[in-house]
């Protein structure tokens, strides 16, 4: 990986730490995934860049976000929208180049705002230098043992070396011209690279360093549960696997043997002023395991995916509440809340359905009520202890694109079949900005994937000002949570008698009643309101709490 970009390379940017301030700011931090495909387009091409990120970037100062993380935007034949890296120094000419990538940081930290890169130490490109050079070479050349090279079964190798299957569908194993075949447990563009080579550490210590040097304020890992693989790759067994994920023990998933890997990282992060993070994308089976990640020299959060997946339902947040916060307590890692993302049906979308369907919603269903669950349930989240993640476009209530043609998407799972997520473009179209125009501000020349009609009325020029609207929901809660000591900070909740369906906790001056039922419910008046995603109601000292409903209050 040690080929070189034709990119120049700016000079060290050490970042503004002093104009943030605020000593372990990641513990309450809210941070915003930009996914730049999607997010603004600087030269009308149709595809977001790094420099219409930076363009927008007074949108996210207003809005009161800490931190913005960006999905990948390195050099890549894009078969996976970016999670499939042929150049991790580089920044493919899509974006934009590594001046914009120094001017973004740089930018961002002037604004106060932080900046998170995706890091995608699982797999490469099959595009990628020593993947393409590890073909080329044939069986026995020592490149391939930087992967998972193997021969196949039966009598002249024509079946898979073992039983595992892509999260995308069909088996994690492509057979070769040659013969052999790799591993990609996602698509087979994305070779599996091994970690229990040593070139394969090496290089990515030293990618670490690069966008440090670059003045990165931390990574999101992707695939953190990935990277170790079960001695001699044994069969799993099962034939249905995907259904498995996530909630059993998978050889090639949740390895202890990764933790070494983490370790060390975070002693290269500590080297660095400015409290850098690490943000674990890992899918476990239980928040415990979750929490292995997160030890105090280990990785700093993990996203929260459990709670991500949980129904609008008292009784479920509840629960995965209380086991989150006493998962994460022992480790002294703050707790992390996440309710939309790239890979998942926007919450607005999954809440329009009375039982979830599970991530992956293909039916618009009742918009109105899935928007009104939606702002109920950011409030909720924003009202917990730790860190919270927004999505672009959340802070709109942008709902999912159910209905893009099939010819238009581009989620490689999808034609895949049978994969775990087929249908993740509906969350990637991209955002409005203005009520009319071309691909409504996004940019001057269209859009990757088409913008559903009506889509500017949810734009931020539609919605800001306007009293109500979930921009200013958005942008007063994120004030709000700035200004109130008891909101984000702590890692305990305490919870109040409520009606069932509700759920009521106090956090020293402050409390958060979120109504999740279908029926207004009377609950007390415990002080004054701060903020509610719908007016309540208020007399002799009760409150009438709509449906779906959350309310912040203050309690002097
Ligand atoms: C997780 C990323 O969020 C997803 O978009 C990607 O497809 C897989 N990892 C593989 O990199």
């Amino acid at each position: 990986m040690s080929q070189h970009s034709t990119d120049p390379a700016p000079a060290p940017n050490t970042g503004l730490a002093t104009v943030f301030g605020h000593r372990d700011w990641w513990r309450d931090a809210v941070i915003y995934q930009v996914y730049p495909r999607s997010f603004a387009d600087s030269n009308g091409d149709g595809m977001g860049d790094l420099e219409g990120v930076r363009s927008r970037l007074s949108h996210l100062r207003d809005l009161g976000v800490d931190a913005v993380w960006l999905s990948p935007f390195y050099a890549s034949p894009q078969a996976d929208a970016g999670y499939d890296v042929a150049d991790y120094r580089a920044v493919d000419p899509m974006f934009g180049n590594l001046m914009d990538a120094d001017a973004l940081i740089r930018d961002a930290h002037a604004h106060g705002l932080r900046i998170i890169v995706d890091l995608v130490p699982n797999h490469s490109s099959d595009q990628h230098e020593w993947f393409k050079r590890a073909l080329a070479e044939g069986p026995g050349s020592p490149l391939r043992e930087r992967y998972h090279f193997r021969p196949g079964k039966g009598e002249s190798g024509e079946l898979p070396p073992n039983d595992w299957e892509s999260i995308f569908g069909g088996p994690a194993w492509t057979r070769v011209a040659d013969g052999e075949w790799y591993l990609h447990l996602f698509a087979p563009e994305q070779p599996d690279l091994n970690w229990n080579h040593p070139a394969v550490g090496d290089e990515f210590r030293s990618i670490l360093r690069f966008w440090l040097d670059m003045g990165v304020d931390g990574f999101r890992v992707d695939v953190a549960h990935g990277l170790v693989k079960a001695e001699g790759l044994p069969d799993l067994g099962s034939h249905d696997q995907l259904k498995l994920l996530g909630n059993d023990a998978m050889p090639f998933f949740d390895q202890d043997g990764v933790h070494a890997i983490y370790r060390q990282w975070r002693t290269i992060l500590d080297e660095y002023a400015g409290e850098k993070i690490f943000v674990a994308e890992a899918w476990t089976p239980t928040i415990e395991r979750t929490a292995l990640y997160v030890r105090p020299d280990e990785l700093h959060q993990a996203f929260n995916f459990q709670y991500l997946g949980t129904h609008w339902d008292a009784a479920e947040l509840r629960a995965v509440i209380d086991t989150t916060l006493d998962a994460m307590r022992p480790v002294g890692a703050p707790a992390t809340w996440v309710l939309s993302n790239h890979d998942v049906t926007r919450h607005t979308t999954r809440f329009a359905h009375d039982r979830a369907l599970g991530t992956q919603i293909r039916e618009a269903g009742d918009r109105e009520l899935g928007l009104r669950r939606a702002r109920a349930a950011t409030l909720l989240m924003l009202a917990l202890p730790g860190s919270a993640y927004l999505y672009q476009g959340e802070e709109l209530g942008l709902p999912d694109v159910v209905d893009l043609p099939d010819e238009v998407r581009q989620d490689p799972a999808f034609s895949r079949g049978e994969g775990q997520d087929g249908f993740r473009d509906g969350c990637r179209v991209p955002i409005p900005w203005t009520r009319t125009g071309s691909s409504y501000g996004f940019g001057d020349g269209g859009s990757w994937l088409p913008q559903p009609e009506g889509w500017g009325d949810l734009s931020i020029e539609a919605q800001q000002g306007v009293a109500g609207s979930t921009l200013e929901l958005y942008r007063t809660a994120l004030a709000a949570r700035r200004d109130h000591p008891d909101l984000g900070a702590g890692e305990s909740v305490e919870w109040l008698k409520a009606p069932e369906g509700v759920l009521a906790f106090r956090r020293g001056g402050f409390v958060c009643v979120a109504n999740t039922t279908g029926e207004t419910v009377t609950t007390p008046a415990y002080g004054d309101i701060l903020l509610a995603s719908t007016e309540p109601t208020i007399a002799d000292g009760e409150t009438k709490l709509p449906a779906d409903t959350t309310v912040w209050w203050t309690t002097g």
